[in-house]
């Protein structure tokens, strides 16, 4: 391969920048060219790119989002959309496309594989609902974010004897409500994945209240409910002044943590050395620590599974 292509598509999280810089570095130092698409698929289909130099790429290791900028194209989702980006490519002479993104992202890039483009995706999503890999890239600087702001909301739940519904991302996932109620000590989490007895919930609550327990976190996925309709049941249930807190998209940004870091760094080097290699359609990821490599016709089809564990795990610590 003479030349390939990198973009960032759906939405952004921290980490990307490192893949886009190591990817992009890796790629140079084999003597292959590299153009950077603007805002995803979108660029793709404008023509809207960047030449990348190793310059070009120098300083974005430590920021949130996307230098490259990212963008859902309607666009690209139509079968003439996707031909027209296979000849932008083709007339571009772009041999070989990364695609760091989400779920979304990476049906986008199996389309093209299809098509006969070599892709290699990276995932990238803080909803960590992307299988065959333990983590996206995001999820970590995610989740010390949203620890970072419940521990804020936890000092003033005590302070004024109050119960917090505290609404988290990650679309039909539970992991960030999950993994951020176990490291937060929060007392309920409710998640998309398994079903919430409200009824069950405030009598657990008032349990502790009459035990003098008087603040309560609870910490709801955005995909499992109305937080203020739980907040509004647990008041009229105990008494409970409750207040609500959607956390949205501060949870998404901020410098990448040094797990993310890390992350991209690796990821955007596995998946240029193996495109590079000859492999296509498939997709890097992390399995017990170690790079592993999957088609896209699986991971697409595929789903995340460990939501219960980690639920059930939340649930026994926080009562
Ligand atoms: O997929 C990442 C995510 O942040 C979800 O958790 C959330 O539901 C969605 O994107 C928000 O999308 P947008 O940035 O388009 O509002």
């Amino acid at each position: 391969m003479k030349k390939i292509g990198i973009l960032t598509s759906g939405g952004d999280c921290s980490g990307m920048n490192a893949a886009i810089r190591s990817a992009t570095r890796t790629a140079l130092g084999h003597g292959v060219q590299v153009v950077g698409f603007r805002k995803g698929y979108a660029g793709l289909l404008k023509g809207d790119l960047l030449e990348m130099t190793t310059r070009d790429v120098a300083g974005i290791l430590h920021r949130g989002g996307t230098f490259l900028q990212s963008a859902r194209s309607e666009e690209f989702r139509t079968v003439l959309g996707r031909e027209k980006a296979v000849r932008h490519l083709q007339d571009l002479g772009v041999e070989g496309l990364v695609v760091i993104g989400g779920d979304g992202s990476l049906n986008g890039a199996l389309a093209l594989h299809r098509m006969g483009v070599p892709v290699m995706g990276i995932p990238a999503s803080i909803d960590n609902d992307i299988a065959y890999t333990d983590m996206a890239l995001g999820v970590d600087t995610a989740l010390n974010n949203i620890i970072y702001a419940v521990d804020c909301i936890k000092d003033t739940a005590s302070s004024h004897d109050r119960a917090f519904v505290i609404e988290v991302m990650g679309r039909n996932s539970g992991y960030l409500a999950s993994m951020s109620a176990i490291a937060t000590g929060a007392e309920y989490a409710i998640i998309p994945e398994v079903e919430c007895d409200i009824a069950d919930l405030c009598n657990q609550l008032r349990m502790r209240y009459e035990e003098g327990r008087s603040n309560a976190i609870i910490i709801l996925a955005e995909g499992a409910g109305r937080a203020q309709n739980i907040a509004d049941n647990i008041k009229d249930a105990i008494g409970f002044e409750t207040r609500v807190t959607v956390l949205g998209h501060y949870q998404r940004g901020g410098a990448p943590s040094v797990f993310d870091r890390l992350l991209g760094s690796r990821f955007g080097h596995a998946a240029v050395e193996h495109l590079l290699a000859g492999e296509k359609g498939k997709m890097v990821g992390l399995c017990c620590g170690e790079i592993c490599l999957t088609s896209l016709e699986t991971v697409v089809v595929s789903e995340k599974t460990q939501q219960d564990q980690l639920h059930d795990l939340s649930m026994i610590l926080g009562i």
